[in-house]
């Protein structure tokens, strides 16, 4: 078989080529990048079968024991939630072996004694890699610390082992969201970051200017730019031409909210879908991603889930698998106000029929649906964005949705769009919007169709699988009002 172009180059510079393709590439990568193991790696090993010395990738001392001339070192390099035990006499231990500094470790596998693992790695060699002063390394040894703590070291909480599953899980989930939609065919597409659309209209923008002093212009791209606050316009003209699109990118509100789950910059996940019928064409996409999803992180990442279920939100584990085992709730927007005016008196901001709904509202209905999720459709118009397919009721309605979930409220909002390019002009004239989403208008006066979708918060959907209180602690680096130096 005649190779060509770019991949002819990579085998011609990779030095033992073997007759198949595949395979061949496959051996020279592993050759070329996994000479050391990382230790999730080292811990799948099967001892009957390992056979040599192995050594490790660079990882971070997490505890160091001394036992009758025996030291004990547990390694952690964020691979799995567990430690790898690395055992060697305490005389070949090097002097700047401390909590914290990072090490790369030589030896063999063999049978370990200690409780919970059946192998430890027995070292030949110890490499401090770089060192760490422990009086001024801020955690110690197996200590649990207080999340409120962690926030104060955004650059060190990764070390922290409760931090390291809450990123594996945040990348299983990434991983499960893509699966989900690759799995029926929507197409991923990267939706800009600097627009000059406020799509949800409400003004909580963050402005876009060049800091370079000689672009004398302010406006850098000749209209005000921003920083998008949900990519769902630009996923509507991709829809309008494919069909079943999605996106998951940075989103960027200018809310002047320090709660509890509210950021300044989040990530949301957001798909759009053509050939929509009702609302519940998108209630039913909302539902199964969210269970799917879930599913599929509770299966990737047990142990990392397992963690938070018991460490930091004990019982919740009981909501989630009801939430899998459940059909979602679906309930008006007017039953909704009728449900919480009756008990208008738990309220400090007292329900009525127009009003949007409050964190108070959405945990009273949810608890009122026995802690499950809740959809809660046909909004007022007034309350809802521009772009929301009007029902033709009185007072006016739109086909908008909210899920609402145990512990955060709203999880998800969507809505099926407005296609019908009259009934849009319209409502963008008496909004002043007209000239600013002419482009939009476009959509429907060139081959319009019915379509939908939705945008769900991807740290709040976090705060909900692990029963994490602050959205601050599933995130990276979170952004927030008045936050932060890093
Ligand atoms: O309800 P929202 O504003 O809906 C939209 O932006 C639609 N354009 C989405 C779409 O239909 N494609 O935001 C969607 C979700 C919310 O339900 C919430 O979970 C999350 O985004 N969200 C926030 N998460 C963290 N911090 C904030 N400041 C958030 N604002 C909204
Ligand atoms: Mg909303």
């Amino acid at each position: 078989m005649a190779v060509t172009g770019v991949f002819s180059v990579f085998l011609r510079t990779c030095p033992a080529a073997p007759a198949t393709l595949f395979p061949l590439t496959k051996a020279y990568i592993i050759r070329k990048y996994c000479t050391s193991k990382s230790v999730s790696d080292v811990l799948k090993l099967d001892i009957q079968e390992t056979t040599g010395n192995i050594i490790t990738n660079p990882g971070w001392v997490q505890a160091i024991r001394s036992h009758k001339g025996i030291c004990f070192l547990d390694i952690n390099d964020g691979s799995c939630i567990d430690c790898l035990q690395v055992v060697a006499k305490s005389d070949a231990m090097p002097d700047e072996i401390t909590i914290g500094c990072s090490v790369q470790i030589e030896g063999s596998l063999v049978g370990s004694k200690s409780p919970g693992q059946s192998s430890e790695l027995k070292a030949d060699i110890v490499k401090v890699i770089g060192a760490c002063n422990p009086q001024e390394y801020p955690f110690k040894p197996k200590a649990r610390y207080h999340a409120d703590f962690l926030r104060q070291l955004p650059h060190l909480r990764s070390r922290n082992n409760i931090f390291s599953s809450l990123l594996r899980i945040r990348n299983a989930a990434t991983m499960a969201t893509h699966k989900f939609f690759q799995d029926r065919d929507f197409l991923n597409v990267h939706t800009p970051i600097i627009t000059s659309n406020d799509c949800e209209g409400a003004g909580e923008l963050f402005a876009v200017k060049s800091a370079n002093t000689k672009v004398e212009d302010v406006n850098f791209f000749n209209v005000p730019a921003y920083l998008t606050v949900s990519g769902q316009l630009h996923l509507e003209c991709m829809a309008c031409s494919h069909s079943k699109v999605y996106t998951i990118g940075p989103t960027f509100r200018a809310e002047n909210s320090k709660s509890r789950k509210h950021l300044s910059e989040f990530y949301m996940v957001e798909a759009e879908i053509i050939n929509t019928k009702t609302i519940e064409d998108i209630t039913q996409l909302i539902e199964d991603f969210v269970k799917e999803t879930t599913q599929h992180v509770l299966e990737e990442n047990s142990e990392d889930v397992h963690l938070f279920h018991k460490q930091v939100a004990p019982g919740h584990r009981e909501i989630i698998d009801k939430m899998l085992k459940c059909n979602f709730n679906i309930i008006s927007y007017t039953e909704a106000i009728t449900l919480l005016e009756k008990n208008s008196e738990q309220f400090i901001n007292k329900p009525f029929w127009g009003c949007d709904l409050n964190t108070e509202h959405e945990v009273f209905l949810v608890h009122y649906f026995d802690d499950t999720p809740t959809f809660v459709v046909n909004f007022p118009s007034e309350i809802k964005a521009f772009y929301a397919r009007e029902n033709d009721d009185s007072p006016p309605t739109v086909s908008a949705v909210d899920l609402l979930v145990p512990g955060i409220g709203e999880l998800v909002g969507g809505s099926l769009r407005e296609e019908r390019a009259i009934v849009l002009e319209e409502k963008l004239k008496n909004n002043g919007l007209l000239d600013v989403y002419d482009w939009y208008v476009d959509l429907r006066r060139f081959g319009s169709v019915p379509h939908g979708g939705f945008g769900l918060g991807f740290e709040r959907y976090l705060q909900f699988l692990l029963g994490v209180e602050n959205i601050k602690d599933v995130i990276p680096f979170p952004r927030f009002t008045h936050s932060c130096r890093l």
